[in-house]
Parts: C-alpha cells; sequence; structure tokens
C-alpha cells in the first residue's frame, strides 16, 4: 500500500485494464516520455526501447527530422480527404515509389489495410489481367504468418488464439508450410493470383527463410505469372540491415506492402507499392480511406523517405546488428537454446525449462529493458536503429543476468 501511495505505476495500470477491452497483456510499465532509444515511466525510471514499437520506431523516438515535420504540417494542414489533392501528397509518392524502385504508390495508415489493399489488387489483377474466372482467384500464404488482424486476413492465420471464433471465414486462400519452396509450387494452379509471404516471418519468431528460398519464389512467381506480394511492413525499412529484406537476397517482389516506420513513430502510415500495370487495374470509386495519405502522414513519411535514402540507418542496422549478434550467441547454451538475428532484429529461444518468454521480460523490464516475448519461450528485440553500441551491450548484459539469475 505504501508503495501504490508513492509510485504511480500501479494505479496506472489498474485503471487501464479497468478501462479497456483486454485484447492485449501488456507488460506493467506505464510510459510517459521517450527520446531517442530511451523511455521513462510515470515514476521516472528509465528503460532502453527493445521493442521499437515493432518496428514502427525504427528511428527512435522523436527523431529531430521527423518531429520537425510533423510540427511544421501541424502549423499548416492536417488533413484534407482524397476528394482534394494536398501539396505533399505528389512528394512523398514519388518519393516512396523511388525508394521502392516501383511506379506507383497506394497510401493507406495501418499495416492490415495495406495487407487488405494488396490482396484486393492482386484479386482485381488476377480476374482482369490474368483471366481468372469470376470469384475463383486464390492467394497462396505461409504458416505461422502474421499479417494483421482483419476478418480477412485472420481467416488464413494459422495461429489459433488469432483465428478462433472469428469465423466465417473469407474464402480463397491457401496455406503452405513456410520455406518449402516445393510445397508452394504445387500449391499453384491457374487460378492463383499471388504468393503473399513475409520475407522474414516477425511474429513467428524472427524466423529466416532457408536460403534461396525467396529467390525460389521469386522464380517460380514469374515462371507461372503470379504475383510475388512482399509483406515488409516489419522487416522492411532499415530493420535487417538492408532497405527491405528481400534485398539480401536480391529478390524484388511485384508488390511491397510497408507500414509501421514509415510513419516515423508518430503517425500511422502504410502502403502498397508496385508497377503500374498491377496497381494500375484499380478505378475511382474500387478502393480508399479517409486518411489515407493525409498531409501530416505525407509530411512526417517525406522525411522516413529522406532518412532511408541516405542509407545511414541500413548501414547502422548491419554492423550493429553484428555486434547484437556476437552477444547473443554467447548466450546460447547459458540460457538460449536459438538465435536469430538479421540486422538489428533478433528471435532468441529462451531454454523453455528455464522461464517463458513473458517471465523473461518481466525480468528484464526490472531490469531496465524493454522487450516483448512472442510465441511460449521466445521473445524478440527489435531495438531502434539509432541504438549505441554500448547500449546494445547493456541490452545483452542485461539478458544475461536475466537468463543466469
Ligand atoms: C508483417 C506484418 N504485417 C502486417 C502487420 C499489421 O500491421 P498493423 O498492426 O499496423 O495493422 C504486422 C503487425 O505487426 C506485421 O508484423
Amino acid at each position: 500500500m505504501i508503495v501504490d501511495d508513492i509510485l504511480r505505476t500501479p494505479g496506472a495500470v489498474r485503471d487501464a485494464e479497468r478501462w479497456t477491452a483486454h485484447n492485449y497483456h501488456p507488460l506493467p510499465v506505464v510510459i510517459s516520455s521517450a527520446e531517442g532509444s530511451w523511455l521513462t515511466d510515470v515514476d521516472g525510471r528509465r528503460y532502453l526501447d527493445c521493442l521499437a514499437g515493432y518496428s514502427a520506431l525504427n528511428f527512435g523516438h522523436r527523431h529531430p527530422q521527423l518531429i520537425a515535420a510533423a510540427h511544421a504540417q501541424l502549423d499548416r494542414l492536417t488533413l484534407t480527404s482524397r476528394a482534394f489533392i494536398h501539396d505533399q501528397f505528389a512528394d512523398f509518392c514519388r518519393e516512396l515509389a523511388e525508394l521502392c524502385g516501383k511506379d506507383l504508390v497506394l497510401p493507406m495508415n495501418t499495416g492490415a489495410e495495406a495487407v487488405e489493399t494488396g490482396i484486393k489488387v492482386a484479386r482485381k489483377w488476377g480476374y482482369q489481367v490474368k483471366g481468372v474466372a469470376a470469384d475463383q482467384a486464390n492467394i497462396v500464404v505461409a504458416e505461422g504468418n502474421f499479417h494483421g488482424r482483419t476478418t480477412t486476413i485472420v481467416s488464413f492465420s494459422t495461429d489459433e488464439d488469432a483465428r478462433a471464433d472469428f469465423g466465417p471465414y473469407t474464402p480463397g486462400f491457401t496455406v503452405v508450410p513456410y520455406g518449402d519452396l516445393e510445397a508452394l509450387a504445387a500449391a499453384i494452379d491457374e487460378n492463383t493470383v499471388a504468393v503473399l509471404l513475409e520475407p522474414i516471418q516477425g511474429e513467428q519468431g524472427v524466423v529466416v527463410p532457408p536460403e534461396g528460398y525467396l529467390p525460389g519464389v521469386r522464380q517460380v512467381c514469374t515462371e507461372r505469372n503470379v504475383l510475388f506480394i512482399a509483406d515488409e511492413i516489419q522487416s522492411g525499412l532499415g530493420r535487417t540491415g538492408a532497405t527491405f529484406a528481400c534485398d539480401h537476397e536480391g529478390v524484388v517482389p511485384d508488390m511491397y506492402l510497408l507500414g509501421k516506420a514509415l510513419g516515423g513513430g508518430i503517425v500511422p502510415v502504410s502502403a502498397v507499392a508496385a508497377n503500374a500495370d498491377v496497381l494500375g487495374v484499380l478505378k475511382p470509386g474500387q478502393h480508399g480511406s479517409t486518411f489515407g495519405g493525409n498531409p501530416l502522414a505525407c509530411a512526417v513519411a517525406i522525411e522516413v523517405v529522406r532518412l532511408l535514402a541516405t542509407g545511414e540507418f541500413q548501414r547502422r542496422s548491419a554492423e550493429l546488428g553484428e555486434r547484437l549478434r556476437a552477444g547473443l550467441e554467447g548466450l546460447v547454451g547459458k540460457g538460449l537454446v536459438a538465435v536469430r538475428v538479421r540486422g538489428l532484429w533478433a528471435g532468441l529461444d529462451i531454454d523453455p525449462a528455464l522461464m517463458s518468454g513473458r517471465e523473461a521480460c518481466e525480468r528484464l523490464a526490472e531490469r531496465g529493458v524493454l522487450a516483448k516475448d512472442t510465441h511460449g519461450s521466445t521473445i524478440r528485440l527489435a531495438p531502434p536503429l539509432v541504438i549505441t553500441e554500448e547500449e546494445i551491450d547493456l541490452a545483452v548484459a542485461q539478458l544475461a543476468a536475466v537468463l543466469t539469475a
């Protein structure tokens, strides 16, 4: 009780639980401010952010260039709807299209909306360009996928928590094992319009497919006249040490789905980028969003694209990722059973006999490091790309302490 009287956290946690649907199980930490890689809670405790908003904060909290763009835009124009054109729109679309090496961009808000957009575009492309019979379009997806939470997207999830009791499910999806090229090729038929994959499965625990898989998918899709849709919502925009996770294997998909970091940790911004023969199938009235491509979103996202165009963040992620890898690999056999690292993105499998991922994250939080468990005893580290070498060492040292305590 005495502690409750002094600290603001317990009451704030209770109030949050009292007034919200329990669709999340957050760590009992109540954040009130942040800068760069660091968060401060309502009681003044500081935490190193090793989740970065599931990669929405790739540039850290309150990156000065992004905050300045947001402030300037707030003072001029915030929303027009797409009924009119605003002066940030073309620059955003052009600069993002150039970053992606694609002709066109379709802006939306959340990641799930980008995925829904990709599905709709692929189906329309299938009927209008490929010549698939009406209502027969099929999309091949992977086991263990995470593409969002809408009713259509959970229809092809293989995670029962995400899917159960949300039926009836949207038809038109075939699920194949992730990383199995033969199974994927076998699932494609004349009605297949697209293969939709995460180039690295984030929610599944940063699962990297076998080398050669993504180029193989690219080749099969080209040969069978099927669109390759890469969901780079979590893996893209610098996280893995390249602009896109597909870049590591020299693969260019037909459609990039982007989100999270595109909004600079300030506003939700998502987008689909593709060439005109694909995105060109949409005509006025067939798709849209009141807030998609709004002036504030575009002003921030333009600066995000400019930060990425420098290559600095991709370089940092690649270089610092090697330090993170070395540190984490040193813990294999000392509480960790496996680690998977790509850039500043790591999936860690903790020895389940030792503790659950949740317990590990709670203990890390007590030591001033915030991370998030995913399935069972797996946790994911995805620090902001502005993290320093010393901060990486600190995170690894605290993890070592948690595993050996
Ligand atoms: C790969 C991937 N796709 C889509 C989404 C959905 O994004 P949002 O939560 O913004 O709808 C996520 C979110 O974690 C994701 O990781």
